[in-house]
């Protein structure tokens, strides 16, 4: 097989982000002989052409969002499709929790008037006013006594083991029942924060790009976005196109300094 490879401007399918795509044809040997193999590569090139434009969004590897995501400092407010947004949220909700509880709540605020509203409830943070949409993470500190048979019923429909079901049953009221507010919000923290993270990085494998903020104020962001009692905000994810100049790269500590080997202090061999 020979690979040949196209390079056609990215902005030619209407995605916007990205420089280039490069579409890959691998066409048998015999294609390639003479003026009958160029018909065939000219075809090939015109299906595999209509199939991306039908099907296939570029999207980054992981390892290329995770390297090159930012904390983006401006927006430029572009609407973001339905579909990509809930296959943004379809990534949140798919993250792990303790004991399955999924107690993650995710608001999404698209409209201007309440992303003016939100923003003053951020320490006016332009970028929450900018953002295409802004999710607003929050965990239900209730939502195991609410959720509990919901998770139950669908782990059994799953394949969870009735003996395991049962010692569910008493051993998630035991344990989260016993918390008092703080240790509450830090395991909402915990688990919000995961599927906050595979949000953002979702987000950014699909070209968008990314803004996690902790600054706002909890009262008032509840005000604006009429929560519940029990809901606890934990971080605010901004999602759109750059605005301008990407941040800096701030860097971080090498690995020595912050993983160790066995036992604190040991370096990792
Ligand atoms: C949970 C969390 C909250 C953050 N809150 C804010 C914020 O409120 N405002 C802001 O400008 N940046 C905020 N940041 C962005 C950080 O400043 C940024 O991630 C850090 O400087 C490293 O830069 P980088 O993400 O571009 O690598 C937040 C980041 C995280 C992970």
């Amino acid at each position: 097989m020979r690979r040949e490879c196209r390079v056609l401007s990215w902005e030619s399918f209407g995605f916007g982000g990205a420089d280039e795509i490069c579409i890959l044809l691998e066409i048998g040997r015999s294609g390639f002989s003479g003026v009958g193999g160029q018909q065939v590569i000219k075809e090939a090139d015109e299906i595999e052409r209509t199939a991306m434009v039908k099907t296939a969004k570029h999207e980054k590897t992981l390892s290329q969002a995770i390297k090159e995501r930012r904390a983006t400092p401006s927006f430029d407010g572009t609407p973001i499709p339905a579909e990509d947004l809930r296959k943004i949220l379809e990534a949140g909700l798919s993250a792990p929790s303790g004991y399955n509880m999924q107690p993650w709540r995710f608001i999404v605020v698209q409209g201007e008037e309440q992303k003016k509203r939100l923003r003053a409830a951020a320490f006016n943070q332009g970028k929450v006013e900018e953002a295409s949409a802004v999710i607003v993470a929050c965990g239900d500190a209730d939502g195991w006594r609410k959720d509990l048979d919901l998770m139950l019923h669908r782990g059994l429909e799953g394949g969870m083991p009735e003996g395991y079901a049962a010692q569910a049953r008493s051993s998630v009221p035991n344990f989260l029942s016993h918390f008092n507010s703080d240790e509450m919000h830090g395991w909402l923290n915990k688990m919000v924060m995961i599927s906050f993270t595979h949000m953002m990085l979702m987000a950014e494998v699909m070209g968008y790009d990314t803004a996690p903020m902790e600054g706002f104020e909890q009262d008032k962001v509840h005000e604006v976005l009429r929560l519940p009692l029990s809901y606890w905000v934990v971080a605010l994810l901004g999602v759109g196109h750059l605005k301008g100049p990407d941040k800096f790269n701030g860097g971080r500590f090498e690995m020595g300094h912050t993983v160790f080997g066995e036992e604190f202090g040991k370096p990792l061999k």
